[in-house]
């Protein structure tokens, strides 16, 4: 079973104060490379611990459209596990294979790299969502590895790789993204081939770990233009078992919560990849009690218990390197913001703009709606402090950590918010309701 758990469409959040220990999801970004890095393997591969999520789910279905047998069911805790049983089958010389990617970037833009490198005929498409969301950053890297690319506008969703061999490439990345540099990687891997990927700032290496566990040696240096050099040289990928742990992407909205003053909550198992542990070194700074334990590797991530309680939040400026380490938790760090003394500052995050909503305007305009005033700048915003959200009514807008962040708002606010859209949460979180009401959250279903 790979499909979402159903969420309801519209929920009426009441305010509530959350603590206590919460398992949560499987780690997305983790989950979805199991899954594709799994495929290079020649023989099955065990994976576990993937999110049931919407997104995972349109990764499984892709592979299987391109010969990989995708077996998942549901593991005891709510998470999927099973065998991947790769490569991605040669192509026949037939028509292109359509692929819905739905609401995920990950999966069109990963999946890009390794059907180009494995030299499929593919044409990626998906939701309103993703079809605004450029596919230029990815197109022009595999431009220079000789893979002709078609996109609408030559830049946006659908697109059509067509097959062809790939060549060596040294390829700088304008943005500091991981989504790009690993669909290089990838592409480089499947095709056999050398790539180099510069980018202005390190990003989170869940590929390069994953790479390097199953034998292919990755590089990873810096100089005085790039803050980060990743070189892939060819090799044969093998590995029995591909695990993802949880989800801290998932679990940085209980920690405001708890940070906020609602009390102390334990996630235990956290993926603490250095690209994805800028939000609690935020919360931190800003004054919250952030204590981990356990520390442990598991298939080369770091992971550990993370406990956060807690503490007068003063205010925090986000630029600079550490936007890239905690990019997906800035809505909800915008909520931990208003409710400290001196507010928060994002700036060099012009890349929200381009995420499942522009979350730039569209965070300015839920929180706006309950009350809370958010200046908006053309890479971030300003949130300032000592605002409480109140009661209203906001919609999604087809992006999970929107609804996820107004939940949580109304949790520490004043009054109930009702969520409309709210469905979407099941592309990374199908949980997240559950996990709420065992923290003590108070919601309802409502008609919208
Ligand atoms: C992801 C990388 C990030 C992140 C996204 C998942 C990944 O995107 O925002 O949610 O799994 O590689 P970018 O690499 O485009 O910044």
């Amino acid at each position: 079973m790979t499909r979402a758990t159903s969420l309801p469409d519209s929920v009426r959040i009441a305010p509530a104060p959350l603590a206590g220990t919460v398992h949560v999801t499987g780690d997305k970004s983790i989950g979805h490379r199991c899954l594709l890095i799994g495929a290079l393997a020649g023989s099955p591969v065990a994976v576990s611990g993937l999110p049931p999520s919407a997104d995972v789910a349109a990764t499984a279905a892709a592979l299987r459209s391109l010969g990989v047998q995708v077996d998942l069911a549901s593991e005891d805790d709510g998470r999927v596990g099973g065998l991947v049983t790769g490569p991605i089958a040669s192509d026949a010389g037939g028509s292109a294979v359509g692929i819905d990617c739905g609401n995920s970037g990950t999966t069109l833009r990963l999946l890009a790299g390794l059907a180009a490198g494995a030299g499929r005929h593919v044409v990626l498409d998906g939701d309103a969502s993703l079809r605004r969301r450029p596919v230029d950053r990815i197109t022009a890297p595999l431009a220079a590895m000789g893979v002709r690319t078609v996109a609408r506008e030559e830049r946006l969703p659908p697109l059509e790789v067509l097959p062809g061999a790939v060549r060596d490439v040294v390829w700088s990345s304008p943005v500091a993204s991981a989504q790009v540099k690993s669909a290089v990687l990838l592409a480089a891997v499947a095709g056999g081939v050398t790539a180099t990927v510069r980018s202005p700032h390190a990003s989170r290496d869940h590929t390069e770990r994953m790479l390097r566990h199953g034998g292919i040696t990755v590089t990873t240096t810096s100089d005085a233009d790039a803050q980060e050099i990743v070189t892939v040289t060819p090799g044969r990928f093998s590995v029995d078992a591909l695990h993802a742990p949880r989800d801290p992407s998932a679990a940085a909205f209980w920690h405001v919560a708890a940070a906020c003053g609602s009390g102390t909550v334990l996630t235990p198992g956290l993926v603490l990849n250095p690209g994805r542990t800028g939000a609690l070194d935020v919360l931190r700074a800003m004054g919250a009690d952030v204590a981990i334990d356990g520390e442990r590797t598991v298939g080369g991530e770091p992971i550990g218990d993370v406990r956060v309680s807690p503490g007068r939040l003063t205010g925090a400026e986000v630029s600079g390197e550490l936007v890239v380490r905690c990019l997906d938790e800035l809505p909800i760090l915008a909520v931990a913001g208003a409710l400290s003394d001196d507010g928060l500052v994002v700036s060099d995050a012009a890349e929200l703009r381009v995420k499942e909503s522009d979350r730039i305007s569209v965070l300015t305009a839920t929180l706006g709606e309950l009350g809370i005033l958010v200046e908006e700048a053309p890479d971030g915003f300003r949130v300032p402090g000592g605002q409480r959200p109140g009661p209203g009514h906001v919609d999604a807008q087809g992006d999970h950590r929107i609804a996820m962040t107004a939940a949580v708002a109304a949790s520490l606010g004043s009054g109930s918010v009702t969520i409309g859209g709210f469905g979407t949460v099941g592309s990374s979180y199908p949980q997240f309701l559950a996990d709420l009401e065992s923290l003590g959250g108070r919601w309802e279903v409502t008609d919208g």
